[in-house]
Order: C-alpha cells, then sequence, then structure tokens
C-alpha cells in the first residue's frame, strides 16, 4: 500500500509523533511506502513530496512542530482544491491519504473523501474543541505550559501587589483556560463560552485585598469577551489571510482593571509559546496511538473515517461526524473552576 500523510493547519505538539507512528506501523508491520506531503494540503496540490522511512522519522517523537512543515487552505479554495487534490493522488498512485489537522483540515478530509478519494483523517488541536473525540494531542501540552506560566506569574504578582491578566489560546472553546486556570488556581477565568462581567473581577480583586491577599492572576482565553455594555472592546476581525484574528482581550482586560482598580495591573499574552517545543507524555502516546490506528482503518479499507479518543478506547468515527460541531466547555464544568466568568 502507498500512504500518503500530511500535516495541516496550525501546528500542534504530538505532530511529529503521528508522523512516526504512521511511517512504524506501514512499514515495519505492513510493508507499505509512505510518502509526506509538504506544507499541508499545499503539497498535494504542489507535487511536493516526499518519502518517510525509518531514518526520516528516527528522534522526531520528543520533537515539536512538524517536519513535513504546515499551512492553513483558504476555506474559498477548498472545492477547487479537492479536484485537484483528487487527480494528484490518483497520479501519485495514493492508496490512503491520511491528512493530520484541525477543524479545517477534517473538513478538507471529508470533501476530498466524498469526492472518492481514501481518506483517513487524524484530529489534532491544541484547543480540544473537536466534538467527536474526547482529547486531542497537543492540548495537555498547551494546558502545562499555560500552568506553569500561571505559577510563574502568581510569584512575580505578589512581590509587585499586582493583578496579572494571562491570555492563553481558545478562540470558540475555552478548554486551555479551564484547565489551566483551574490547574494554576487562577481567581478568575473568562472563557469564550460565557460573556464576563470586569466589576465582578473588580470585586474578586478587592475582596482578596481586603483579606489580605496583595495579588491577583486572572486567566482568560482570547476569545472570550464582556457581557454587552459593560467594558468598551470590539471583537476581531478576519484578516488578509482569512484567519480569524482577536483584539487582544488580555490587554484590554489589564487595562480596564488597572482603570477601575486603581492598582498596577500587567497583561501577559502566552500565544505560540503554548504550540512549541516537546509534547507531554499523555500527547506523544495520543499521538502515537491515533497514527497505529489510522494505518490499522486503511488496511481495513475504513475509509471517510477517523481516528478518536472515547474514554480509554481509540475508534474510529465518521469524517461525516466529525465537525458538526465544536466541543464547547459544559456549564457544570464552568460551575467546577468556582471562577469569576
Ligand atoms: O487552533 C489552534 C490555535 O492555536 C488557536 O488556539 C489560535 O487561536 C490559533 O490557532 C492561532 O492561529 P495562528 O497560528 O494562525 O495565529
Amino acid at each position: 500500500m502507498r500512504i500518503g500523510v500530511l500535516t495541516a493547519g496550525g501546528d500542534c505538539p504530538g505532530l511529529n509523533a503521528v508522523i512516526r507512528s504512521v511511517v512504524h506501523r506501514a512499514l515495519v508491520e505492513h510493508g507499505d511506502e509512505v510518502i509526506g506531503f509538504e506544507d499541508g494540503f499545499k503539497g498535494l496540490l504542489e507535487g511536493r513530496f516526499r518519502k518517510l522511512d525509518l531514518d526520516a522519522v528516527s528522534g522526531i517523537l520528543a520533537r515539536g512542530g512538524t517536519i513535513l512543515g504546515s499551512a492553513r487552505l483558504e476555506r474559498a479554495r477548498l472545492r477547487e482544491a479537492c479536484e485537484t487534490a483528487k487527480d494528484f493522488s490518483r497520479e501519485y498512485g495514493i492508496d490512503a491519504l491520511i491528512p493530520i489537522g484541525g477543524e479545517g483540515t477534517l473538513t478538507a478530509a471529508r470533501m476530498l473523501s466524498e469526492a472518492g478519494l481514501p481518506v483517513v483523517g487524524v484530529p489534532k488541536t491544541i484547543d480540544n474543541d473537536i466534538s467527536s473525540t474526547d482529547r486531542t494531542f497537543g492540548f495537555d501540552t498547551a494546558v502545562g505550559v499555560a500552568t506553569e506560566a500561571i505559577d510563574r506569574l502568581k510569584t512575580t504578582a505578589e512581590s509587585h501587589q499586582r493583578v496579572m491578566v494571562v491570555e492563553v489560546m481558545g478562540r470558540h472553546a475555552g478548554w486551555i483556560a479551564l484547565e489551566s486556570g483551574m490547574a494554576g488556581g487562577a481567581h478568575g477565568i473568562c472563557l469564550p463560552e460565557r460573556a464576563f462581567d470586569p466589576a465582578d473581577l473588580v470585586s474578586m480583586v478587592e475582596e482578596r485585598f481586603a483579606r489580605g491577599k496583595k495579588f491577583a492572576v486572572i486567566c482568560v482565553a482570547e476569545g472570550a469577551h464582556p457581557a454587552e455594555g459593560t467594558m468598551d472592546y470590539a471583537k476581531g476581525a478576519i484578516d488578509q489571510f482569512g484567519h480569524e484574528r482577536f483584539a487582544g482581550i488580555g490587554t484590554k482586560l489589564a487595562g480596564e482593571l488597572e482603570r477601575r482598580l486603581g492598582k498596577e495591573a500587567r497583561p501577559v499574552i502566552l500565544g505560540h509559546v503554548q504550540r512549541g517545543g516537546t509534547p507531554t507524555a499523555y500527547d506523544r502516546v495520543l499521538a502515537t496511538r491515533f497514527g497505529w490506528h489510522a494505518v490499522e482503518a486503511a488496511h481495513r479499507g475504513e475509509f471517510g473515517m477517523m481516528t478518536a479518543l472515547r474514554g480509554t478506547q481509540i475508534t474510529m468515527v465518521p469524517l461525516a461526524d466529525a465537525i458538526t460541531e465544536l466541543k464547547r466547555v459544559p456549564e457544570d464544568r464552568m460551575d467546577e473552576a468556582e471562577s469569576v466568568f
């Protein structure tokens, strides 16, 4: 069998672990040939690929990023790209295509599958917002980075009696903010799922100071927003590359709190630090299991499917069901965090 693999969309710790796992399982167990397309679907459309043997994937398990490169494909180009991809895949003799990616990539994977390509998807995103899998790899790493940041910010905040507003990734779902906020013991957590009132954050900080605690850390997801009329804040816009960009809620909120509290507040935007570097053990294991199961699914001829974690088991779910809705933080998880939303 000739298997094509590609990584598309934003990068994510664990991508290399999937690539390595696909190559190991396919070559060693099945005697397949594996080729890797460079820079996501662009490589497929432009015929840029390389052969992946055991040497090519040696030493990449713990490496962040992706050895194949990644790129986002504009949605407007998707349908037209599908036709080209179909022609190219036939030309290269691809018996199975394994795209590893998030919402956009899985949408493209589904379209390719519907166009007749033998596709097995592997989900990835640090945001953990793909509804058909309990977890995506990359999330654990991102939460770890954000938690460490909160831990570190507490000591400097306390030394200077400041309010720290740490902005973490998460445009539509606040999983990273929720879990790093809980793990780091943030005093306020703001998520996209529930509009917050800055007045509640002000009260929380004042109460803390009244109790003799002279600092506070607030963890805010980049997609969090204040309730209508509570604060001057305009949500982001689409940039020239078609990406949704946010207006910097962390910076805006720190300014607002400083003004209302008359205390120093500092924004800390963690940004892509959360996506870089080595994946945690958990993410390496999940990514490796996804790669293994994707190859097995291809050999069973289970196309149009995606690997998913359900409980502790890896199962295959139809790509058609994979991205029908985003997995948002439910109410009960927000309540558990006992924070000011
Ligand atoms: O979807 C993953 C993600 O890291 C989001 O959390 C974040 O909003 C976005 O990608 C950032 O995208 P870019 O790398 O294009 O700035």
